[in-house]
């Protein structure tokens, strides 16, 4: 048994998990990033914190911090019974236990929420929903998408994969996006489509070995890239 969801819900990663998940170098790290579907992951918070430049957007964000607590609570109880129920198909060197899964995500929803009405007046929480993004061409040097895309294959086609995927590259120089696996943990069938797509549209796309790997055989990100 896999995590089985309808909806796409509000759990958020660390700074640290994005690093792994998308092999972020320094360099990186110091590039003006935004950040899709970042919902109450603490990675705006902790690297603004830090000095760095992300914007995160999301459509959650047409909500208060507490609707977000609230939704968050709603599924956490049910995300960890479902992961608890599937122990083996996950790899515990990061988390240790679904307990430790969970306090990670509260971790993260409390960095966040304590940076999220300042961050939203300064811009850095904005109200966007993929396909089709609110920025200027090339605003940003690179552009993450973490658990989204290939991971919810079942709620979102292959075209929205396409559309969104052009969509990040027009906004962005890079794009990279984890995990490639889908909720049922296996490899998302939209992929080696939306590859074809990409490199026939003249771009530059690899599957990379990532530092991170919570799902079983989910150690993968796509990067796209100008040629
Ligand atoms: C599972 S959460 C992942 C949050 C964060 N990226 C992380 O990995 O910690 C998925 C997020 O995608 C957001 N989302 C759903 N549909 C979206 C869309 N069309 N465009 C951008 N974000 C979307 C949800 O609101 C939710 O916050």
């Amino acid at each position: 048994m896999s995590v089985q969801l309808e909806a796409i819900i509000p759990w958020g990663r660390t700074r640290h998990e994005y690093e792994l998940m998308f092999n972020l170098d320094a360099a990186d790290l110091r590039k003006k990033i935004l950040g899709c579907g970042d919902g109450p992951a603490s990675f705006n918070a902790e690297m603004t914190h830090a000095g760095m430049a992300v914007t995160s957007c999301d459509p959650i964000y047409s909500f208060s911090g507490a609707d977000i607590a609230a939704q968050f609570h709603a599924n956490a109880a049910t995300i960890t019974d479902q992961v608890r129920a599937s122990l083996d198909t996950w790899n515990w060197d990061y988390h240790d236990s679904p307990e430790g899964l969970l306090a990670n995500r509260q971790m993260a929803l409390r960095s966040f929420l304590a940076d999220y009405d300042a961050g939203k007046a300064a811009g850095r929480y904005t109200v966007a929903a993929l396909p089709q993004l609110p920025f200027a061409a090339g605003e940003f040097e690179l552009a993450l998408c973490s658990h989204l895309l290939f991971l919810y294959s079942n709620q979102l086609s292959e075209e929205f994969h396409h559309r969104s995927l052009h969509e990040l590259c027009r906004v962005a120089g890079e794009v990279r996006v984890f995990p490639l696996l889908t909720l049922a943990h296996q490899r998302s069938p939209h992929l080696q489509p939306v590859l074809q797509r990409l490199g026939e549209a003249g771009l530059d796309a690899q599957v990379v070995r990532v530092g991170y790997e919570f799902q079983k055989g989910g150690n993968e990100m796509l990067r796209i890239r100008r040629r």
